[in-house]
């Protein structure tokens, strides 16, 4: 009865591009190998026919992993005294950028803490310098919450897209995850912001944190259903040894991939990155990610030296592999799938309207 009516909610996802809160929990709290089976092989014929055979590819540039922040779940919050603290200079970020694009990259993802130094005008000169160098290249932030006209400023440099997880779309379930000085409205505002500014905006979630149950979780889909992003990152929450969450379990890779299949079918155009942590719970992880729906990969593109130290929890994978090596690595699991790697910016399909 219930894998009925989970397969008869599928449906209707795929019909209305919508389901209501009561309908999403059903599905987050009925989960079983059938239903899988049913919606991952769905998600996937959705996601070829709107992106093809084609997977996308964005470097990842770890730039600092300074932050004033103190996310209960984060490595590199401000409070653990065991993180080694660094943050790239231009040179080197400009570096990274050079490598990238001659192994193929055409999007750099620029990520860190929530670091004071690095300035709206610093990173404004850094985008400008990449988007001038290179005329095909996009350019993503994933540096946190700034004011409106910072967003604008960085916008107006060139950057391209933005990303920054909502985390949780429950207010309560929010303040159990973070700190009193960190506000679910000002985050929330931060998205609203960097849509009206023109960004393709990415959102997510980690699945499996402390304190989510089948009730945020519904409240995370109908959050995407209606914000609407270019693009949705999940991954499950590891724990990382020196945060507050450290004897938490881990969150599971089934209902990671399960989430994936439920945003490939009720955004069909929208970008969804088979993620690290996916591939640090689970050896075959992203290709599992993409099995289910998502088209997106990220490898790390960061220097050797500091990427140990941009640890958000335990045990990420590729930090001790060259660029070259990954782009190698990553080709060759794509293609075992039978995926390309597209060596292309991999721009959102997703109408504005959307
Ligand atoms: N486990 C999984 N994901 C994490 N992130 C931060 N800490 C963890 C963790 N312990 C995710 C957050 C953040 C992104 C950069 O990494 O969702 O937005
Ligand atoms: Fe900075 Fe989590 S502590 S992003």
């Amino acid at each position: 009865v219930e894998t009925d009516k989970s397969i008869a909610l599928i449906d209707k996802l795929e019909k209305e591009r919508s389901l209501g809160l009561k309908e999403y929990k059903y599905l987050v709290e009925n989960l079983n190998e059938e239903v899988f089976d049913y919606i991952s092989k769905k998600a996937r014929i959705i996601g070829d026919e709107n992106y093809g055979k084609d997977v996308y590819l964005r470097g990842l540039i770890e730039i600092s992993n300074i932050c004033k922040n103190d996310c209960y779940y984060c490595g590199i919050r401000h409070s653990n005294r065991n993180c080694d603290r660094y943050r790239l200079t231009e040179e080197e970020i400009l570096e990274c950028a050079d490598e990238g694009y001659r192994l193929g990259y055409r999007t750099f993802v620029m990520q860190g803490g929530e670091d004071g130094k690095f300035e709206p005008d610093y990173i404004c000169s850094i985008v400008k310098k990449i988007k001038e160098k290179y005329k095909d290249v996009a350019v993503t932030l994933s540096l946190g919450e700034y004011e409106k006209e910072d967003y604008q400023k960085m916008f107006d440099a060139g950057a391209d897209r933005y990303l920054l997880r909502h985390e949780t779309a429950d207010k309560e379930h929010y303040e159990k995850l973070h700190p009193k000085q960190m506000s679910f409205d000002h985050r929330m505002k931060c998205l609203q912001d960097l849509k009206e500014i023109g960004f393709q905006v990415g959102c997510g979630f980690m699945v499996g944190s402390p304190y989510q149950t089948s009730t945020t979780l519904a409240k995370d889909l109908k959050f995407i259903e209606e914000f609407g992003p270019h693009m949705c990152g999940i991954g499950p929450f590891i724990p990382h040894h020196d945060t507050a969450f450290k004897d938490e379990k881990s969150g599971s890779i089934q209902m990671t991939l399960f989430l994936i299949a439920i945003l490939r079918i009720m955004r069909p155009k929208m970008l969804i990155p088979a993620t690290t942590s996916l591939s640090t719970l689970d050896n075959l992880g992203r290709e599992k990610g993409i099995l289910a729906g998502a088209n997106v990969v990220m490898p790390n593109l960061s220097p050797l030296k500091t990427r140990k130290k941009y640890e958000l929890y335990d045990g990420k994978v590729c930090t001790g592999d060259e660029a070259a090596h990954c782009i190698g690595c990553i080709t060759n699991r794509i293609n075992n799938i039978g995926y390309e790697v597209a060596k292309v910016r991999g721009d959102s399909k997703c109408l504005s309207t959307m």
